[in-house]
């Protein structure tokens, strides 16, 4: 059993989503193009995990469908229900999978309230136990993005949380520790209570598979209606491994998106691409990259001469609660702060051999968040740091 297609799209996420819309503006005929996706859905934001479906028509769609290997020699994936699809192009979008409790040694992750967020399956999970444990106490495990995200949703729905990571502070691998203690601070006024410095080391549970209490490394324990679980990502590169040159967790491709077979292309949270402005290979974890890196494979598949390389501003936000943020390029090097910490806006630039490369800014208008980004882009040199941190914003907005 076996099927052709000039393109496939391995992955039904916001990547695949984003090169078929790509796909079809530049014109494909019927039949040329298939997306593979185990999930039941066609491509949706998964930001907002709302059901804005991404997909045009026309486009074969294998839904609910695993691919179980990859030849890349003789360009065919070989599905879980035992078709071979063949390409002439493949373009790799499987982004990455939740690290599950058990990939840090411990138990738990199948017990009834335990939940993860990643795709729509997940999110629709999630909502029924919370709806389940209104009044009841939380426990969120991570303080990373889904953990702050999830920490803040679960507090709006008048649930009593309490976050448990291992860190010194909230979202270590973005924020400073003075950016960390405003959103901390924010978070403890809206009820949400903070353990650091500590990890879970067990579960206690009921006759019927549910978490009553979570231990903790320190030796205390939180009673606990409902857990939620993030504590990072893999990437899912296990088909292609021994086949496809990997780099930073991810597959390697250079900057038209192209992995080292040249039929194939690796877009999305999957794959580690030459950022020009840094100078160096980065895989992202953030949408805005997997929406324009799938342009970009589109682009240089469908054009092949004329492609410019990627040159991609690394972009990441959030927003929580009434606040939301703003982070352009790389927290590298020194930090200076800015504006009102007691207010509303605030933010910082980032230093790194005597150029700005990252900014980040909370509360910022539109023109702002343009201003932060552009200077970003600019990596004007700086000499003062002392006076970029008297100019604060208004060094952005005067370049
Ligand atoms: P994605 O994970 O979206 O898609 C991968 C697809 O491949 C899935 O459909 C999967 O089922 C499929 N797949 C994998 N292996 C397969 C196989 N062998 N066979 C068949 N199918 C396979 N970012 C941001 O910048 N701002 C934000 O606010 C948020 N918010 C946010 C909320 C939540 C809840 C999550 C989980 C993530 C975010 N993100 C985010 C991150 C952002 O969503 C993420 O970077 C993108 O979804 C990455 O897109 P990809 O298409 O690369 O992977
Ligand atoms: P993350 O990498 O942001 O955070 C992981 C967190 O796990 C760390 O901050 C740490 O506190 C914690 N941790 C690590 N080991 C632990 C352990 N043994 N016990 C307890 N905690 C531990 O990952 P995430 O929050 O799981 O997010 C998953 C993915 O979704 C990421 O790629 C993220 O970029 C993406 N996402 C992005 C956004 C956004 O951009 N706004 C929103 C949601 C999700």
């Amino acid at each position: 059993m076996g099927r052709a297609f000039v393109y496939v799209i391995l992955g039904g996420g916001v990547a695949a989503g984003y090169a078929a819309l790509e796909f079809t503006r530049r014109g494909v005929s019927h039949g040329e193009l298939c997306i593979i996706s185990e999930e039941s859905v066609v491509p949706y934001e998964r930001p907002a995990l709302s059901k804005g479906f991404l997909l045009p028509e026309g486009i074969e769609v294998v839904l609910g469908t695993w691919v179980k290997s990859a030849d890349v020699k003789r360009k065919t994936l070989l599905t879980a229900t035992g078709e071979t699809i063949s390409y002439k192009f493949l373009i790799i979008a499987t982004g990455a999978r939740a690290l599950k409790l058990e990939e840090f040694g411990l138990n738990g992750s199948d017990a009834g309230n335990v939940c993860y967020l990643r795709d729509l399956a997940d999110a629709t999970r999630l909502v029924d136990v919370m709806q389940s444990c209104i009044g009841g106490n939380a426990v969120v495990i991570g303080g990373g993005y889904i953990g702050m995200e999830c920490a803040a949703s679960l507090v709006i729905n008048k649930l009593n949380v309490t976050m448990v990571f291992p860190e010194a502070h909230t979202m270590a691998r973005l924020f400073t520790p003075k950016i960390a203690s405003y959103y901390e601070d924010y978070y403890i006024a809206k009820g949400v209570k903070f353990i650091k410095g500590t990890v879970m080391s067990s579960f206690d549970m009921d006759s019927d598979g549910k978490v009553t209490a979570v231990n903790l490394k320190d030796g205390s324990w939180l009673p606990a209606d409902m857990v939620v679980v993030g504590i990072g990502i893999r990437p899912n590169t296990a088909l292609f491994e021994g086949q496809l040159t990997m780099e930073k967790g991810g597959i390697k491709v250079n900057g038209q998106m192209q992995a080292s077979d040249s039929s194939v292309y690796a877009v999305g949270d999957v794959a580690a691409f030459p950022v020009k402005l840094f100078g160096e290979t980065r895989r992202l974890e953030h949408v805005d990259s997997a929406r324009k890196s799938a342009r970009h494979a589109v682009a240089a598949i469908m054009d092949l001469e004329k492609t410019n390389e990627f040159d991609y501003l690394p972009f990441f936000y959030s927003r929580v609660f009434t606040l939301s943020w703003q982070f352009y390029g790389d927290n590298a090097g020194e930090v200076v702060h800015f504006g009102d910490f007691s207010g509303n806006t605030f933010g910082a630039y980032w230093v790194n051999r005597g150029n700005l490369v990252g900014s980040f800014l909370e509360g910022g208008s539109k023109e702002q968040y343009e201003a932060i980004s552009k200077v970003t882009r600019l990596r004007p040199a700086i000499e003062d740091l002392g006076e970029l941190e008297k100019l604060g914003l208004g060094y952005a907005l005067a370049e």
